[in-house]
């Protein structure tokens, strides 16, 4: 974990692996304190390797006992051990067996990485380089081996013990102890490797494959939290079904198996046949799980299962192919999601996340390409960029080949990869060989960091009826990228009469006019697209939904207005309204720096009004077009934030729409009263979205009571919640009754706990700083547990930008403070977390001072993890 000068691996450096593993035999005696572990490995050195090449084996806090090569004890003269805790051994055969014996302390492992004990029980975490705190091994994704696995542990306290793949025996092991044995009969990786063990329950049910395979599914969970797994249970055996109905994927094991824990680092894990989860997306019920919940265990659940073929089949040769797993496996997940629900809606959310998270990290000083060309620390690069940006990619590929292309192109890419570990070439080639369409130039998307700019110029020439359309892009410059080349852009888009009515378009050469969307490929630098046959000059509606991740530029805010009633696209329709409230909103920003009023633009007001009046046709889709840009999305616009000034504006506005709609708000808001049972179909999560949205306006318009009188008669955590949110950013006695009696009711449960903490670290009140450190000191917060770490440290650093940015840099110490005291525990979590003192660039002068001065401060702690000390350095360059 401590290095002394970091190294830097890199993307051209990749050299195959010395010797392969064939097979793993793998033998854990559990202890808490000290548990030993015996590895066999049978090796065969890698054809693709030189012939004296010497046997490298990673390791990382292990205490060898014992190295046997062919049956004989290696002598200590045999055993070069590095400052990194790797191993190598010279001078074997082209065949050898290695068996090695090491001990290892679970309960003393507060990274959550490798083995580790939560709450009594024992579990994995391997993904990316864990394996190597097990035992001594090859430890890279191009390794692949069939696993063998024998547990051992105390019968009474550990009753359970599981591994991956399927369950082969078990039996008495003498002295209270028994034991049970695993085969994985697939090859994988050692990233996949998983061992869970403890006392735990199951929620079982049953899946049989399209060729008749008999599938056992099983939750395991904390005894007392069976009841809270059926929503999992569901997403788990939809996911099946549609990976077997879209792509022809089915299961390959006789038994699926969800561990549960509440210490987890990240959000969950696909170790082939044992997923390990977060809690947080596995445990629900109505008065604890918001709508949010729900949804975010359906796509997680359905995630991981996926990556059973896109991750775990067919796997990354290294690390710098990440996305080939991921982007792979998220837009596969964002296909589900939104084949489970509205596609419309998903795909605004799922936008709405991308620009929060990974349009700030590309225009930052971590900004990479989907597919990086170094690391320090690999777990800073599980990134939105791999994942969402990835995705996007994947999607954009799927434009431009089509879905029935794409769905050969899988075929293609698992067929010829099944089993292998592989590259992000392999999967643009199959795509490539199955449409018949060159992709060569979508390489630009995998390989240049940085969000695109797309502005759009045109003109109508009434005498030749000729509607011209000039595309235009540029790439800013990023951190070891200064010179950027044009990537090819998908443009869905259409014509739009100066009625509002959708025009056939018929492109310069094309025979036959075509109704409906196209879309138009920008390859170069800028490119004209010529439309005949235009009647009137038209409105285009340019890149409908989302059909590339860029930046679109100079829509002017007449059609942005014209395009959020009239398109035909729910998606464009959707963007123009946000659009245009920001471009108002950075106007009044700009206003309030000038100390100017900040008036109303009653257009606003207007938009709202109509969006209520037919909000009852789809309300989610209303909800979202009621939401005003977020204060990090106005942020992301500026070159430089004002994090006050912006708060500031979006309360303004809230106050100002709420007084002038109050009556339509209202009338919504009564007439969605839920009376049936509890349902979390989309229909009814849309109606609580679209309630709980007017309820803010409401209440920004001063009407307090409202929202707590939905906290105290709530019946679901939704709008429990919703309420509680809003109550938090008020003053008075109404305020500190509902926190501590939600605090009482809910204080034996830590993901609604985790709520509790977030919802004050984010209220954006002038109390806020000393109100975080206050909560820091509570009783029931847990620096070691990443969900609490990030509830409370996470929720305010990011969630609470006015707040954070405090001109007393008093935000910023805390966040430094909490990075220090969090780094020797977990330097992953703290790694993470420390990320938003990065954008000092993107802040004034002293707060950018204030900024440095506190990432300076946590560069200066000595023994920093590799993985903060990657972030925080590439922040100060
Ligand atoms: N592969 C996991 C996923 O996306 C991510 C993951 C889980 C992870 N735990 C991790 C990544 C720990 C790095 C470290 O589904
Ligand atoms: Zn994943």
């Amino acid at each position: 974990m401590k290095t002394d000068t970091p190294v830097t691996i890199r993307r051209s450096d990749y050299a195959p692996p010395t010797f392969l593993v064939d097979t793993v035999e793998l033998d854990f005696d559990l202890d808490a304190a000290s548990t030993t572990v015996r590895a066999k490995l049978a090796l065969r050195r890698n054809p693709a390797a030189a012939a004296d090449a010497p046997l490298h084996l990673d390791g990382d806090g292990l205490t060898l006992v014992q190295a046997k090569l062919d049956g004989v004890v290696l002598p200590p003269e045999r055993l070069a051990f590095a400052g990194d805790g790797s191993l190598t051994i010279a001078g074997l055969l082209d065949v050898a067996v290695l068996e090695t014996v090491v001990r290892i302390a679970p309960e003393t492992n507060t990274s959550l990485s490798g083995l580790y004990t939560s709450g009594g029980n024992f579990y994995t975490q391997c993904e990316a380089e864990g394996f190597r705190r097990i035992t001594f091994f090859p430890d890279r994704p191009d390794v692949m081996s069939r696993y063998t696995v024998t547990i051992t542990a105390d019968r009474a306290r550990v009753p359970v013990l599981l591994s991956n793949g399927n369950p082969d025996g078990a039996g008495d092991a003498g002295e209270g102890r028994h034991r049970a044995r695993w085969v994985d009969p697939h090859p994988k990786p050692s990233y996949l490797f998983a061992l869970v063990a403890g006392d735990l329950v199951a929620v079982s049910d049953r899946f049989t494959t399209r060729s008749g395979r008999d599938v056992a599914l099983n939750i395991w969970v904390r005894r007392g939290d069976e009841d809270r797994c059926g929503h999992a249970m569901d997403s788990l055996k939809r996911s099946m079904t549609w990976d077997e109905d879209i792509y022809g994927l089915e299961y390959d094991l006789d038994v699926f198996n969800i561990a549960a824990v509440s210490d987890f680092n990240m959000g969950a894990m696909e170790n082939k046949g044992l997923n390990v989860f977060n809690t947080k997306y596995v445990l629900a019920s109505q008065e604890s799980a918001t709508d949010g919940d729900w949804q975010g265990i359906e796509t997680v659940i359905a995630h991981e299962y996926f990556h059973n073929w896109t991750g775990n089949r067919v796997t990354c040769r290294d690390w710098f192919q990440l996305s080939l797993k991921e982007g792979l496996t998220v837009f596969r997940d964002q296909e589900f999601s939104a084949d489970m629900g509205s596609r419309a809606v998903k795909r605004i959310r799922d936008v709405r996340g991308l620009r929060a998270a990974q349009f700030p990290e590309d225009a930052g000083p971590m900004a990479h390409p989907v597919r990086p060309d170094s690391y320090i620390e690999i777990d800073n690069f599980y990134t939105p960029t791999v994942y969402q940006k990835g995705a996007e990619v994947v999607r954009l590929i799927h434009t431009r080949i089509g879905a029935t292309a794409f769905r050969r192109g899988m075929d293609l890419y698992t067929a010829r990869n099944d089993n292998q570990a592989v590259t992000i070439e392999d999967f643009v080639t199959a795509m490539q060989d199955a449409s018949g369409i060159d992709l060569s130039a979508f390489y630009g998307w995998y390989d240049q960091a940085g969000t695109p700019e797309l502005t759009a110029s045109d003109s109508y020439d009434p005498a030749t009826r000729r509607f011209t359309l000039t595309l235009r892009q540029q790439t800013p410059p990023t951190p070891g990228q200064p010179d950027k080349h044009p990537v090819p852009i998908p443009v869905a888009m259409g014509l739009l009469g100066p009625d509002g009515a959708p025009q056939a378009t018929r492109l310069a050469g094309e025979n036959a006019a075509q109704p409906g969307t196209r879309t138009l490929l920008l390859e170069g630098t800028e490119q004209s697209f010529v439309f005949e046959d235009v009647p009137a000059p038209p409105v285009p509606s340019l890149l409908r939904g989302f059909s590339a991740p860029v930046r679109l530029r100079g829509v002017t805010r007449d059609r942005l207005r014209f395009l959020a009633v009239h398109d035909t696209d729910p998606f464009v329709r959707w963007e123009s309204g946000l659009q245009y409230a920001a471009s108002v909103m950075l106007e009044m920003v700009a206003a309030q720096q000038r100390g100017e009023p900040l008036g109303f633009d009653a257009a606003l007001a207007e938009a709202v009004a109509n969006t209520l009046a037919a909000a009852g046709d789809d309300p989610a889709f209303a909800a979202e077009a009621l939401s005003l840009p977020g204060e990090g999305f106005l942020a992301d616009q500026m070159e430089i934030a004002d994090p006050v000034a912006i708060h500031a504006v979006r309360q303004h506005l809230r106050a100002e729409i709420g007084r002038r709609c109050r009556p339509a708000l209202r009338a919504t808001y009564d007439a969605l009263a839920e009376t049936g049972p509890y349902r979390i179909d989309g229909t009814a999560i849309g109606r609580r979205a679209l309630r709980n949205t007017c309820l803010a306006y409401l209440t920004a318009a001063g009407d307090g009571p409202l929202a707590k009188a939905q906290f105290d008669t709530a019946t679901n955590m939704t709008d429990s919640l919703a309420a509680l949110s809003l109550l938090a950013d008020t003053d008075g006695a109404a305020r500190d009754k509902a926190l501590a009696t939600f605090h009482a009711r809910w204080r034996g449960d830590d993901l609604v706990l985790d709520k509790w903490f977030s919802i004050q670290a984010m209220a954006a009140r002038p109390d806020a700083i000393a109100a975080v450190r206050a909560l820091y000191t509570h009783p029931d917060f847990d620096l070691r547990n990443p969900n609490r770490a990030r509830s409370l440290i996470g929720a305010f650093a990011s969630g609470n930008p006015s707040q954070f940015h405090d001109l007393s840099g008093e935000g910023y110490r805390f966040l430094a403070d909490a990075v220090i005291a969090l780094d020797p525990i977990n330097g992953s979590i703290a790694a993470r977390l420390v990320g938003p003192l990065g954008q000092w660039r993107r802040q004034a002068a002293a707060r950018g001072t204030l900024m440095r001065r506190e990432l300076q401060r946590v560069l200066d702690t000595p023994n920093l993890s590799k993985g903060t000390f990657e972030k925080v350095s590439k922040a100060l360059l």
